[in-house]
């Protein structure tokens, strides 16, 4: 089971250089939690983060035209005034690895306005590596480099030339399908396996054709035929999921499907106060997205990554803490699932969470964002670990107003001390 430790973008949108966690030029940073909280204001670029993930995933899986077609092409992605490519990076673990591997990707566009994929980097930290990049396993510019096989990683002598058909597609992509190349295979399968979920109940409320599907779709419009699935295959989870509804939501006893003579397919709920069951259009929105959280948490085959648009949306205030604990179980990778991201506006969710989950995004002057750690704020992270709510501080405004200027004012002024500055300059040297 692979994790992501950290992550940057450049030139994406919002976030034109934005960093999150442990790289290889940052190692002094804590990695990623498994349950990872992104707040801050409107606007701040919090759903732009999760949908970087999915554009590195759809970049993988349908190359990077498809990518940027899919968001209004490359000129409405590239952060607005600016010359570079798109830059997408990300450091993660498998479990028990003691080498974290990273990939770099970035996108440019020719005359035409088509993407292509302008360079490509993945690389392994060396055993007991402690400054410097990691041991390159591909190195492509503009489709052509070299390609290592693990135990030959890094000499020159040992490299594979290659040379890309389509520069369209990222390497990761057609060398990652190659069994000589192992690490690229994983790595490729772990973001082919990432899900994304931004569930809309009103999409929920509409009838589909029966036929069971395993996973929720991104906005849920098959949730029924998710239920139906269960009912099937996994009929216990299912009746777990029910009672933990139940207890959620008075007048939720059973949940079940049925199949219209026309074939559609039906979702009821039963109040056991009353005999005529409710159908998916007669249910409230926080109800639907209860059920939608529960099949996702307790979804028997889950993915390598969740990324969750703000799941407590229209949730009553008991049920943000049960959510959260939901959450971060399915974060601890004992059911398949090593990682979740979410997206949060409520204080209330906040007060879930601890204050190495939480991340707060915060727009700048010029237009563009950064992200800082809520337990990087020293006085917030002693008050929560003494057991003061996370989201009294977010109602206070100490987590996110000026909260990033002072604390990049805090590295300016120990910009004097050994470290100083070094890690984009790091980055940038080499
Ligand atoms: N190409 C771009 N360059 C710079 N900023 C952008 C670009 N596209 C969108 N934005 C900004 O990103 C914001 C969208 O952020 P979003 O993630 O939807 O906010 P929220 O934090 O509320 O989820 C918009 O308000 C807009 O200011
Ligand atoms: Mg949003």
């Amino acid at each position: 089971m692979t994790r992501i430790e950290g992550l940057r973008t450049g030139n994406y949108k919002v976030l034109k250089d934005m960093t999150m966690g442990r790289l290889w030029h940052c190692r002094d940073k804590r990695p990623l939690t498994p349950l990872t909280a992104v707040l801050g204001k409107n606007g701040v670029g919090k759903s732009v983060l999760l949908e970087a993930c999915s554009f590195l995933k759809d970049c993988v899986q349908s190359g990077v035209v498809d990518a940027c077609d899919r968001r209004g092409g490359f000129s409405r992605i590239r952060s607005l005034g600016q010359e570079g490519p798109i830059e997408l990076e990300i450091q993660c673990r498998e479990d028990g690895e003691s080498r974290a591997v990273t990939y770099e990707l970035a996108i440019d566009c020719d005359a035409q306005g088509r993407p292509y994929v302008a360079r490509e980097r993945f690389g392994q930290e060396g055993e007991g590596q402690q400054h410097g990049k990691p041991v390159p396993l591909l190195i492509l510019n503009g489709g052509k480099g070299r390609a290592w096989k693990e135990a030959q990683a890094g000499s020159t002598a040992e490299a594979d030339v290659v040379e890309l058909d389509d520069g369209r597609r990222p390497g990761i992509a057609v060398l990652g399908a190659l069994r000589q190349y192992p690490r690229l295979v994983s790595f490729r399968r772990f973001v082919e396996g990432w899900s994304f979920s931004s569930f809309i109940p009103d999409a929920a409320r509409h009838l589909p054709m029966a036929g069971p599907q395993r996973h929720l779709s991104c906005y849920g419009e098959n949730i029924a035929n998710v239920v139906q699935y269960m009912e099937r295959d996994h009929p216990e989870r299912l009746s777990n999921i029910v009672q933990r509804l139940a207890a959620a939501i008075p007048g939720t006893d059973t949940v079940g499907t049925e199949t219209a003579c026309d074939g559609r397919l039906l979702l009821r709920f039963r109040d056991s106060a009353f005999q005529e069951p409710l159908s998916v259009q007669q249910l409230s929105a926080g109800t639907l997205r209860v059920l939608a959280c529960l099949l996702l948490i307790h979804d028997p085959e889950p993915p390598s990554l969740l990324c969750m648009e703000a799941p407590d949306n229209g949730l009553y205030h008991t049920l943000l803490d049960p959510l959260a604990r939901g959450l971060r179980e399915l974060a601890s990778g004992r059911k398949g699932c090593a990682q979740v991201f979410i997206t949060t506006h409520n204080p209330s969710l906040a007060d879930a969470l601890d204050a190495g989950e939480a991340w707060i995004l915060e727009k700048g002057r010029d237009g563009f964002s950064t992200a800082h750690r809520a337990s990087d704020n020293v006085p917030v992270r002693n008050l929560v670990e003494q057991g003061l709510p996370l989201g009294g501080f977010w109602h206070g405004g100490s987590l996110d107003e000026g909260a990033a200027s002072r604390a990049s004012s805090g590295r300016a002024k120990s910009a004097s001390g050994p470290s100083a500055g070094g890690n984009d300059e790091q980055r940038r040297q080499e």
